[in-house]
């Protein structure tokens, strides 16, 4: 970003759900695996360029509750890109300081896959530089089931009172607790929805549609929603 863009307001928290993967193979006359593995790519170059541009928190939308209804060849795929990248962008994410979480339902995951996810959780914890979260088995329904359950048993052995629930129980409840909500969500592959993603977070984010499918989504791309993330006037209710 040049002088004047560096002036601009940096939102706290950005989430993406990086659509397009399929139809970007499709487009070339390749199998959509391919189109993930290079979704991969740009999964690994666009986190360290957004960490570099001063968000703190940034969160991925890399498999939802939902994604196992693929064709099993496409699923397993996709699990065989995970284990490769997340092993190959632990050297990348050291380099930038990135403290890496993972958020969803991993009891679905294979014990291979909950080691790589539990040592690459354990080896980022000390870092200072942004939070990148990645969202797998992720669902934002049962993500508030998983928070209302809570609270239940915790109404159930007398912890608390039904009439002291307050939105802090609801949020504490959830992968997200302590935090911030995010300030900017960005889909790419031109759909505008938000697809079970981040629903009670995003009550006041800015919501923002990219056409580029995710294998081309560039730091120009980003910049773009930086840019119309600034035109917006966020009013949070008021006036
Ligand atoms: C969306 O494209 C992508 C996915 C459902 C999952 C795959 C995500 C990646 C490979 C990104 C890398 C993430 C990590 C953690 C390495 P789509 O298949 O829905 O595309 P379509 O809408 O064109 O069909």
């Amino acid at each position: 970003m040049n002088q004047k863009e560096t002036e601009l307001i940096i939102p706290y928290h950005v989430g993406i759900i990086m659509d397009g993967n399929g139809r970007w193979a499709k487009k070339k006359g390749l199998p959509r695996y391919i189109g993930h593995t290079y979704g991969a790519q740009t999964f690994r170059n666009i986190t360290r360029y957004i960490s570099k541009q001063g968000v703190k928190v940034l969160t991925l939308y890399a498999f939802s509750t939902e994604n196992w209804k693929r064709p099993p060849e496409e699923v397993n795929a996709i699990m065989k890109i995970f284990r490769q990248y997340l092993t190959d962008a632990l050297t990348d994410f050291r380099d930038d300081d990135i403290k890496v979480r993972f958020i969803g339902d991993r009891s679905a995951f294979g014990k291979e896959m909950v080691k790589l996810i539990d040592e690459t959780e354990d080896v980022a914890k000390d870092r200072q530089g942004m939070l990148l979260n990645i969202a797998m088995n992720y669902g934002s329904r049962d993500e508030i089931l998983r928070a209302v359950k809570l609270i239940c048993q915790n109404v159930k052995d007398g912890k608390i009172n039904i009439e002291e629930i307050t939105d802090k129980e609801i949020q504490s409840g959830l992968y997200t607790a302590n935090i911030p909500d995010p300030d900017l969500i960005i889909r790419t592959g031109g759909e505008h929805r938000l697809s079970n993603f981040l629903l009670y977070q995003s009550a006041y984010a800015e919501f923002y549609s990219s056409e580029t499918l995710w294998p081309d989504f560039k730091p120009e791309d980003f910049d773009k929603a930086i840019l119309e993330f600034n035109r917006r006037n966020r009013r949070f209710g008021g006036v």
